[in-house]
């Protein structure tokens, strides 16, 4: 059955209640407005589609500005002069960083794709740049941090995507003009947009022919809101299994919602794919001393909404100055990675189909005749009505830990009107998961398909 059966098809069917009797009924989805966007976006059809095989990744803000333990723009936010900002390269020396360990981390957290800031708005290059002096190797640290991390990507086949900021608070050349994401007019720069843009491709090459193969490119900040092809385009050329985002110089090939689950994000067939990105910390993506942290149900809440509408999700961290993910990070990520690993196949293959359902507390995923049920709100009681589902699964099993579901289809005192015994999983754990999503395997027979296009 495609999808627009599932869309169309309203059907008139024979139902046996819990009381016994058998009551005609007519099945209705819940939600109509949203089918048009059920399904999958676009796949590329390329060495790009990687992407959709790994699907949530990390993301990770790293600069000078972490030596100083607030934000990463702190320079603008704080008001410093960029000649006493600068002064920050000086005492730039990460001697414990160890891409190994922050893939050993990753791996224990399910993590299968890193994006890593290059170049934030600072202009600070963590790599052997020979397009400007304000990089790492000018610094008493004197290392490539791309070619240690490339190396250890390469080694480990851990897609390596690079960050870039377009907006430039260090080159003379970047008209900064005091517009979001910008410093005030520099005196003493010489703005030169041409120039600047001449600068930042010897920069994108740079990236793309020396160290190896490369994921994708994670543009940010085109304040000026320029367009040029020109630039993707040798992306792709140089790279082409790189995925590009559409904060660059063209749309590219997916888009970016920030921080958390916006309702217009939904992902329809006709959609660009999606990539989500958010941070553990609430105030800020680089390190920050004394950071707030979410909690661990709200980022796997997030990340569950993403993930089961078929988009890719980015959660970031930002290792200290001497290149350690903070201990509180790493131990939300491994909370989160522990639930990742045991319900992670209830968004693989699936089809995103919360219109089955009238309940809007859940959300569902199927594939083929096993439908997933994501509690990805905090469970007001120990169960969940699936209406209008009428019938039992063969099977019912909580992925977080593999434990059977109770389940019955019973009549209960709500549904007098409809007179209607419907599906209902019972003695959920809800208090032992408080800290996380529960996820519900229901393993049904082969009908099930026949069952649904009856029931929308
Ligand atoms: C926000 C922040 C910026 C960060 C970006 C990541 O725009 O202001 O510093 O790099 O999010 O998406």
């Amino acid at each position: 059955m495609n999808r627009r059966n599932f869309i169309q098809s309203v059907a008139y069917s024979t139902l046996i209640t819990g009381l016994g009797s058998s009551i005609p009924i007519i099945g209705r989805s819940a939600n109509t407005s949203q089918m048009s966007l059920i399904g999958k976006s676009h796949r590329f059809g390329d060495g790009r589609d990687w992407f959709f095989e790994k699907r949530y990744g990390m993301f990770v803000h790293w600069g000078l500005y972490s030596i100083l333990g607030w934000h990463e723009q702190h320079q603008q936010r704080a008001r410093v002069p960029r000649a006493e900002y600068v002064k920050l390269a000086q005492r730039w020396n990460p001697i414990n960083f160890d891409p190994e360990r922050w893939l050993d981390l990753m791996e224990e957290a399910g993590m299968e794709y890193i994006t890593v800031t290059m170049k934030h708005h600072d202009g600070f290059c963590l790599w052997d740049t020979k397009q400007t002096q304000f990089n790492t190797m000018n610094t008493p640290y004197r290392k490539d941090i791309l070619g240690m991390l490339s190396d250890a990507c390469h080694k480990r086949n851990m897609p390596l995507c690079l960050y870039y900021s377009i907006a430039d608070w260090n080159h003379p050349n970047y008209p900064n003009m005091g517009r979001h994401h910008e410093l005030p007019v520099q005196s003493q720069d010489s703005p030169d947009w041409q120039k600047y843009m001449e600068f930042l491709k010897a920069q994108v090459k740079e990236l793309c022919t020396n160290y190896g193969e490369i994921h994708g490119f994670w543009w940010d900040m085109n304040v000026p809101e320029y367009e040029d092809k020109s630039i993707n385009n040798m992306i792709r050329k140089l790279q082409p299994k790189a995925v590009i985002n559409n904060r660059g110089f063209d749309e590219g090939d997916y888009g970016t919602p920030e921080r958390d689950f916006n309702e217009k994000n939904y992902i329809s067939s006709d959609s660009q794919p999606v990539e989500a990105c958010q941070s553990v910390g609430i105030e800020s993506w680089g390190y920050r001393t004394n950071e707030d942290y979410y909690t661990q149900q709200h980022l796997i809440s997030s990340i569950d909404r993403y993930l089961a509408r078929d988009a890719n999700y980015l959660l970031n961290v930002g290792p200290d100055s001497l290149g350690v993910i903070p201990e509180k990070s790493a131990s939300i990520l491994r909370g989160i990675g522990q639930w990742y690993h045991s319900v992670k196949e209830s968004f693989e293959d699936v089809e995103f189909v919360s219109h089955l359902t009238t309940n809007k507390n859940v959300m569902l995923t199927k594939n083929k005749n096993v439908l997933y049920v994501h509690l990805y709100k905090v469970p007001q009681g120990n169960v969940v009505k699936l209406k209008p589902f009428t019938i039992a699964p063969l099977d019912a099993v909580l992925l977080n830990d593999g434990s059977k579901v109770d389940f019955e289809v019973e009549f209960a005192p709500q549904d007098h009107n409809e007179q209607q015994s419907y599906l209902r999983l019972i003695n959920l754990p809800v208090k032992a998961y408080c800290n996380s999503v529960l996820v519900l395997k229901l393993v049904f027979d082969e009908s099930l398909e026949e069952y649904i296009s009856a029931i929308v």
